[in-house]
This record gives structure tokens, sequence and C-alpha cells, in this order.
């Protein structure tokens, strides 16, 4: 009882001081608030670029270093360094009310350890894994200064040929939400320690849904597809308590997203309660005039501060006209008080207002740069995203699949465009450091020379460029393969074919570097293809013919000892697609989650009338949450503890999961659910839970999933998010399309 009660009044005491400490910042901010003239709390609102072409002694443009003397710039990006950084607080530190910048960075898969690119890391389907990875990449980060992270980008994306789809987390909305939890987890860390941050979720809303997959472009949808599909991943990074949000480039149904105020004020900022505050994309709130939605830069200026967006990221339309339209009262200055009080909280939050050089500390950025226990996780990370997509027996033969390569092989010849470069594994949205070479790079070739010993000799010829007709490298490809036991062929993207402003209408394998996979063949050698990628691409004679593929994406900077490990079988690949990859382009969008139409294409193939394109199957090439193993696994005694529940009731769901191979394995274990009929229709199948767990040979675990009424729900009509009575067909599987149990339970009233 005397425990009980000391305890209590300890937990008030820290709730006392907690609030008290909040009070005190929101006291501080009001304090210098009242200080601010209108063009300082316009100064807050404004974000610049450093110019990082301007290289040598003058390392901070003039008019830059006059607009933050004078108190006119809140925050920066791509300042990189703790050097760099240092030298731009210093000028802040010379403004009148000394208020610090903040530095934000596209820290997008690491810092200077790089990470596999965020499509490539959600084939891991491994959250603990991401956060890692996500906090490692902001603890580098912040040592070099930056404080504020353009991360993660939580847009789903079911369009291959849009270049950002590399930046996600793939197609589906229920591990998109969870990825995104765990970035924002993982990126901010912990409040308070030296190597916290503030991380962004972006891009609001919708940018994923570009007609065409051509960047910047329209989305124009259903408010129940943006609320059911778009959204969920946001209300996720807020859930988490993500502090800022980022502006997206398109029109949302006709407004533009920086001028959105369904979007940021009704949804974002009211229905969630988001406290953080919102910046826009890089001269989203200017290009709101090129929309035609704004006449001139004032009157987007007036659209973005009313809908929601507090700071200006590189319009200079806040800077040019917020003063004029205060004065003419177009706009309250409690508006701007308001978007400037959310900055300056962060500001206080995290701590640089007692040292503004707290994140730019060269001897932590020697140590943090080059701490060796980055490069492991980014070496296990790497593994444990790369795909086996096949693994068949070698030509003819009988027995078992060409992978994983045996480390007494004689001779190798690893062949291709992607074997030597170091760039190449980086991929887009790398951080090129200043006064940083890229040794520590491991390129694929490397890679194979650490895992093997000298019994194994390694034969390399380039084959082809990654684009180009140009084939005169085949006949030395070709004549080393002859000489070879076994076969790598290493081909795929530039690490400049993916990305922003990178959507591709033709996603087949650039160049010639088919024509090789075909000249390889025809040698009668046992071949592994390797396909590095920003996303998914179309290889269908090498899919259809080669006995061995690893889809490798851009692993980062472990890539080359990761895909040694993956070869050779020191690591058994548990990764699974998460998005689908598409026969054709002309399947684009394709996704697993769709709705059946009133004539499904994949039943009544007999007749002609269905929802089909007569020239192709109605299924993907590869997937979503498709991947193989070294080993096998079995599926079995899938047990429900009810078949009928009330919407207050859960169902426990229990399978067990045995290793059936020869080899120690990871299994993602996937559960999808169809409601049978709704009031709107629903898709064929959704993700509601997974689960990754790690299996012994002839070991057997029990899993266990709780289906609970939230699982259940759904956005009706009127876009409430409710479940309905009916039956359920419940699916447990080794992919979207590999379903190995099946039941059904009823939703009773
Ligand atoms: C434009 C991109 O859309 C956004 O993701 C990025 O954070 C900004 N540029 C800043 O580099």
């Amino acid at each position: 009882m005397v425990k009980k009660i000391v305890l209590s009044f300890l937990l008030l005491i820290n709730i006392s001081l907690v609030f008290s400490q909040q009070k005190t910042i929101s006291q501080k901010v009001d304090a210098l608030l009242k200080q601010m003239t209108i063009e300082e709390k316009i100064g807050q609102l404004t974000q610049y670029s450093f110019d990082w072409r301007a290289t040598g002694p003058i390392t901070v443009k003039r008019d830059q270093e006059e607009a933050i003397k004078n108190g006119k710039v809140g925050a920066m990006l791509n300042v990189l360094g703790s050097k760099y950084t240092r030298q731009y607080q210093e000028i802040a530190m010379q403004s009148r009310l000394k208020i610090p910048l903040l530095f934000g960075q596209d820290v997008i898969h690491g810092y200077k350890t790089t990470f596999p690119i965020p499509l490539a890391e959600a084939a891991s389907w491994d959250l603990e894994a991401m956060e890692l990875s996500a906090r490692i990449a902001a603890t580098e980060a912040s040592a070099s200064g930056i404080n504020w992270i353009f991360a993660p980008m939580v847009d789903i994306a079911r369009d291959p040929r849009w270049g950002r789809v590399m930046e996600g987390a793939g197609e589906d909305t229920y591990l998109g939400s969870k990825i995104a939890y765990a970035r924002v987890k993982g990126f901010q860390g912990k409040s308070g320690d030296i190597n916290a941050v503030i991380a962004c979720a972006k891009h609001f809303a919708a940018y994923g849904a570009a007609i065409g997959g051509r960047d910047y472009n329209s989305a124009d949808m259903s408010d129940r597809m943006l609320w059911e599909t778009y959204l969920p991943p946001f209300k996720a990074a807020v859930d988490a308590g993500a502090a800022t949000f980022m502006n997206s480039f398109n029109d949302i149904n006709g407004i533009p997203a920086s001028g959105n105020k369904y979007i940021l004020s009704d949804i974002l900022k009211g229905k969630w309660k988001f406290k953080g505050f919102v910046v826009s994309d890089w001269g989203s709130i200017g290009e709101m005039v090129a929309h035609g939605y704004a006449k001139d830069s004032k009157e987007a200026a007036l659209a973005a501060i009313t809908a929601g967006t507090d700071m200006d990221m590189e319009s200079n339309a806040y800077r040019n006209n917020l003063a004029q339209l205060v004065k003419e009262k177009k706009v309250s200055i409690k508006l701007v008080n308001d978007a400037v009080r959310k900055i300056l909280q962060k500001k206080f939050e995290l701590g640089l207002f007692d040292d503004p050089f707290k994140y730019s500390n060269s001897e932590r950025e020697q140590q943090e740069l080059n701490n060796p226990e980055h490069t492991k996780i980014a070496r296990e990370i790497a593994g444990k995203s790369i795909v086996l997509l096949k693994n068949t027996p070698p030509f003819a033969k009988v027995g078992a699949g060409v992978l994983p390569l045996s480390k007494d092989i004689k001779t190798i010849a690893f062949i291709g465009p992607m074997v030597k470069p170091l760039r190449a594994n980086h991929g887009a949205w790398a951080i090129n450091l200043p006064e940083i070479d890229s040794t520590y790079i491991v390129s694929q070739w490397k890679g194979l020379e650490n895992k093997l010993g000298k019994n194994t000799q390694l034969l390399y010829a380039k084959g082809c460029e990654i684009d180009g007709q140009n084939k005169d490298g085949f006949a030395e490809a070709i004549a080393i393969a002859n000489q070879a036991d076994a076969v790598i062929l290493s081909i795929g993207e530039r690490w400049d074919m993916s990305g922003e402003a990178k959507s591709r209408s033709n996603i087949h394998l650039p160049g010639v570097q088919e024509d090789l996979v075909k000249a390889i063949m025809a040698t009668g050698k046992p071949l592994v293809v390797l396909i590095n990628a920003g996303r998914p691409l179309i290889f269908n004679w090498t899919a259809d013919n080669v006995p061995a593929i690893l889809y490798t994406w851009w692993l980062g900077s472990e890539a080359g000892n990761a895909i040694a490990d993956v070869l050779f079988g020191d690591v058994n690949p548990s990764a699974k697609l998460p998005i689908s990859f598409p026969r054709e382009e002309g399947q684009i969008p394709i996704y697993y989650n769709k709705f059946n139409t009133g004539r499904p294409f994949d039943n009544n193939q007999h007749s002609p009338y269905r929802s089909a394109y007569i020239d192709l199957p109605g299924s993907p090439k590869y997937p979503f949450g498709f991947g193989l193993s070294y080993t096998t696994f079995e599926y079995s005694e899938l047990k429900l503890s009810k078949k009928k529940i009330k919407n207050t009731e859960n169902i426990e769901v229990s399978i067990n999961i045995t290793n059936t191979g020869k080899v120690f394995g990871e299994e993602i274990v996937q559960l999808y659910l169809r409601d049978k009929v709704g009031s709107v229709v629903r898709p064929i199948m959704e993700l509601k839970d997974f689960q990754k767990i790690k299996l012994n040979v002839g070991e057997t675990k029990t899993v266990k999933f709780i289906i609970d009424n939230q699982k259940l729900s759904f956005y009706n009509e009127k876009l409430e998010f409710k479940s309905e009575p009916g039956d359920f067909d419940l699916m447990i599987g080794a992919s979207s399309s590999d379903i190995r149990l099946r039941d059904t339970f009823e939703l009773i009233k």
C-alpha cells in the first residue's frame, strides 16, 4: 500500500514536471513571439537551400548570409557537414533575436552509411530493422548538424513507372502504415537525446497517385480511395509523433496540395489534431501559379497560409507577400503567429535555444560516420532486403536449385555493368558528402572477393553498358562464361534511372542487357542473374528462362557483401515483394487488393466478356508478398477461436509453420481478409497482419494473430470507418497469390 502511494506520488511529480516544462517552452515561445517584428516572423516561415554547386572558400551565398543576419530565414536545407552547418548557425547567431536555424535534409536511406532504398527495405517486412536503419541514419546526420529529416516518404505507389516508387514502402496500405510508424519512430529517436531529430512525413497527400506515373502530376480520386488507400500511412506517421509534414506537388481533385484546406486544415490539423508544422515542397507554393490555381505569388501565398502550409521552402512567396497580406487584412496576424509558434516550439524542443551548435559536432561526426556497427547493420539489412525470385535446377538437371552457390566452385565469371561501379549500389537519393570519398561502398566485385578464398578464380567482363545498343562487349563476356563453372550476371537500372523526376514509360530492363542474358544462357553454364533497380522492372525472358534470379534493388554501401552473403548461403533470403511486378507496362496499375468487378478477370476464363486484356493474363509476373527461400515452409493447423463474433469481440487465429527444408530460414506469414459483401464493394483480399518468424530445420512454431474490429472496418459511403455484419474470408499465405490455408467467419449484430 505504502509502495503504491509513493509510486503515485512520484508519478504526480513526474507529470507536473513534464507539464511545467511544456508550459515553460510555450511561455518562452510566446515571450519570443512578442519581441518579433512581422519580418522576423515571416523569416521563421522561410526555408532556403544551400547552393551546393558553390565549392571553394565561399561556402555561404552572400544574399543568404544577409537574409539570415536580418532574421529573414528560419531554416536551411542541403547544408551538409558539421563545419558548414556551424558556419550557417554562427551567422544566425548574429541576428537580432539569435533564433537558431533548422537544417533539413533528404536523408532517405542513410547518411554516410547507406541502407537499401526504402522500397527494398520494405521487402524485408522487418519493422525493427527499418526503425533501426532510420535511427542510424538520423544519428549520423545529426552529428553532421542536420536536425530535421525529410523522411519518411509514406506515399502508397501502385505505378512502377513513377520514379519515386523507390522512396516508399510499395503498394499496400497496411504494410505501408506499419513501416511509416516504424520509420518515424526511428528517425526521431528519443526526445531530448543528443541525436534526436525531427522527421517529416511526405508528401501530403496522394503524391503516389500521379496520373500515368508522371511525376508531379494530378491525383484524381474519390474521397473513399483517398481515405482508404492513401491517407492511412500519414495517419500512422501522426500517431508515431511525426513533428512535421511536407506538402505534395500534385493537385488533389483539382486543388494543389500546398493550398488544400481540406487536406491540411480539415484532415491533418483538424481531424487528426496534428500539432507539428507543415513545410511546402520545394517551390510548391509558387507552383500554384503554374497550376492555374493562383494568379501570382501573392495569391499563392494567401492560398497556402490559409490552407495550413506553415513554412515556405524556396518559393519566396511568404517572404515577398505575407507582410503585405497581413497589412491588407487578408491574412490575420494570428494565422502567422500560429505558424511561427509551431516552428519555434520545435526549435525549443530540439534544444537549439540552449545550444544552437548542439548538432554540429565534428568529434561526434567523425565517430558516427565511421562507426563499424553501422556498417555491420547495413550489411544485415541489405541481406534481409534481397528477394529470391527464382531458384530452379540449372537446365535439365534435377535436384536442388542453382543457389546457394558453393564456395568450392573453381571458376566464377562475374559479368555485367553493375559488377564494379560503386555509386550504382547506392541508388538515387544517396547523400554525396563533401570531403568524403566513396571507397566505403562495397562493390559487388569486392563483395565476392571478400567472400571467396584463393581457391576460386574470379573472372570479370562488363558485357555491355546499362543502356545503349552496343553489343561489342558480348564476345568477351561469352568467352569468360565458357571458361567458368558458374556465371553471375549483374544488370539493372543505373542509380539515376529512378527517383524524383525519373518516371519511365518503358520499365523493361534497359539497353541490351536482356540480350546479354540470352547470350550467356546459350553457353549452357549455371547462371544466376542479379537485378539491381529502383522499381519493379520487366524482364520476362530472364524470368522464364534463367534458373536463378535475385532481385537486389539498390542495396546501399554494403551491397557487395550482402549479395555475396546470399549468393553463397551465409544468409538465407527471406524478403517478399512489397509491390506487384507487371508483365507489361500495359497492365499498370496492377495491385493485389483490387475489386472483383461484375466480370472478374480470373474467373470464367472461357468467357470473353470479362475485365481483362485479351493479350495478357490477369495476374502480375510476380505478385505482392512473393519471395522464395533456400528452405521450404509448411503451413498447417489453422484454428480460429470463434467463428461468429460481435464487433466488440476478437478472434484469435493460430497456425503452425514448419521448416521442412534443409537450412535455417525466415518466413513472412501473411494474413489476408475479404469482406464478402459490403455497403460499398470491398477488395478481393487485403493484408491485415503479418509476422516474420525464424525457424530451424524441422522446427515448428505456432503463429498467432488477433482479428479485431479495426481489421474488419472500412470507410463506408459516409466515410465512417466501421465494420458491417456479414461473412468474411480468412486467408493465410506465403504471398498474396500463394494462400496455404483458408477459413471463414461471421460478424454478427
Ligand atoms: C523535392 C522533393 O519532392 C522532396 O521530397 C524533397 O524533400 C525536397 N525536394 C527537398 O529536397
